[in-house]
């Protein structure tokens, strides 16, 4: 009889620490969905640009960094993108280094830069 109670007892106990476990998920989604939509060149500037690009790496202009970053978007976007799918000898690789990135992508990347400098 009291093995029975006790074995219940554990499944009861498995059952609320699933229960947990499955809110603890549900909350921190929420607070992820719940924030400001992220930039979507945010997670490309953070895989393949932030290496070089946050700290200005061999002369990379840094993210954050209004005065470099004006002096380059006077050149206008289209050419900003076109140095980067072609790289800029020698510090900066082709595409950043992102080879499965899409042009697109890469747009998204310088974008996310520009803003984080405070430029638009
Ligand atoms: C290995 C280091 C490195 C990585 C990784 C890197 N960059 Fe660069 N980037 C540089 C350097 C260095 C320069 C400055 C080149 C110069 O003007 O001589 C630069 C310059 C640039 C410029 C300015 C080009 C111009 O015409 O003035 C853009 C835009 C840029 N990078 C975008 C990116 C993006 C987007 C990524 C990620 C997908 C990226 N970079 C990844 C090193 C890097």
């Amino acid at each position: 009889m009291s093995f029975s109670w006790s074995k219940a007892l554990m499944r009861r106990r498995w059952s609320v620490f699933l229960i947990l476990l499955l809110g603890a998920g549900c909350g921190s989604e929420n607070a992820s969905t719940g924030a400001a939509p992220a930039h979507p060149g945010a997670p490309i500037y953070l895989r393949s640009c932030f290496s070089c690009h946050a700290s200005g790496l061999a002369g990379a202009p840094r993210a954050g960094d209004a005065v470099a970053w004006e002096e380059r978007l006077a050149k206008g976007r289209e050419q900003l993108l076109k140095n980067t799918i072609e790289g800029v000898p020698p510090g900066m690789p082709a595409r950043g280094m992102c080879s499965n990135c899409s042009d697109e992508q890469l747009a998204d990347a310088i974008d996310y830069m520009i803003k984080e400098s405070g430029l638009k």
